[in-house]
């Protein structure tokens, strides 16, 4: 009988401690939506369609780095000091990047995107969501390579100033060259990966070369418009981020952009598939998501 009381006491105890943590995520939930409509009111950053799971970490990581303890103590703290916005901004892009990251991207885009590039006579390709600029500097060597760059204008644009400076820099650390070097091979370069830097103390410095015809730019998926007439957009590991509805935004906000016949690059996980615009678009490689807009 003892024993059967004691398990009894042992199960109400865990349904209290599940009820308690409920009732705490309720309330984290709740705390997260009034901090992200503080931040749109103030500054117009909008945040809110993000993915749920998404929002929560990154507030939480954010917050873990505070002297505060809930996250509605952050609110006020946010609406009155404008440098602790930048670091919350900072906080809530994931900026992991790689110089050929997925190489296996770039050789499709060598063998089906370029041969149609090089029929333009000018040719704009945007990168949207660039981070620290690693992918827009793989694309201008690709298109050197190609013997097309002079010919390309590219505008990279990410919505966190912070990340963007470090990308117009280019300047990266000379740990990542053994992986960067890789990359570059396997996404079929041809050259000596050491023709497009040079290094100084620990650091890689891309060539002013392959920056004269990238333009650097603060933009926000979100709530900016259009870029347009645009031959080539590419969007990796950003929309992972986004719900549905924004998903859907942006991929509109693309689609508008686009010239047909234009391409379209996503990250490996993510797709049209499920879109609004998807049947506007033809699959060219499906692991590698290239996709190419089709006449109407
Ligand atoms: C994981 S990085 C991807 C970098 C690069 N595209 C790649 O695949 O290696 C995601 C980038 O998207 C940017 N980002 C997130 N939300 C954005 C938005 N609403 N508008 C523009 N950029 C955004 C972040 O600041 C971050 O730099």
């Amino acid at each position: 009988m003892k024993e059967i009381i004691s398990q009894f006491e042992q199960k109400l105890k865990k349904e209290e401690k599940e009820l308690h943590s409920d009732s705490n995520a309720n309330i984290e939930n709740i705390e997260v939506e009034l901090l992200l409509d503080a931040i749109l009111k103030q500054y117009g950053y909008d945040f809110r369609n993000y993915s749920a799971a998404s929002r929560k970490r990154r507030i939480k990581n954010f917050l873990s780095n505070t002297k505060y303890s809930k996250i509605s103590e952050l609110i006020v703290h946010l609406l009155y000091d404008t440098t602790f916005l930048e670091k919350f901004i900072f906080n809530f892009s994931v900026t992991v990047t790689e110089m050929f990251r997925d190489p296996s991207v770039y050789k499709t885009i060598r063998k089906i995107v370029i041969p149609l590039l090089k029929t333009y006579p000018f040719v704009k390709i945007w990168h949207a969501g660039c981070a620290s600029g690693e992918e827009v500097y793989s694309m201008a060597i690709l298109l050197k390579e190609e013997g097309i760059y002079d010919k390309c204008q590219i505008y990279a644009t990410d919505m966190n100033d912070s990340i963007l400076k470090q990308a117009k820099e280019g300047i990266y650390s000379i740990k990542s060259l053994k992986e960067y070097t890789y990359n570059y091979q396997k996404a079929g370069g041809a050259n000596s990966f050491s023709e497009f830097y040079y290094s100084k103390y620990d650091s890689i410095i891309i060539n002013n070369e392959l920056k004269k015809n990238i333009t650097f730019a603060n933009h926000n998926l979100v709530t900016d418009s259009l870029f347009g007439e645009m031959h080539f957009i590419v969007c990796r590991n950003v929309l992972i981020y986004f719900n549905n509805i924004l998903q859907d935004r942006v991929l509109k906000l693309f689609n508008d952009s686009l010239i047909l016949d234009g391409f379209l690059c996503l990250g490996k996980k993510e797709s049209l598939n499920f879109s609004t615009i998807s049947d506007n678009y033809q699959k060219i490689a499906d692991k590698e998501k290239v996709y190419q807009k089709k006449h109407e």
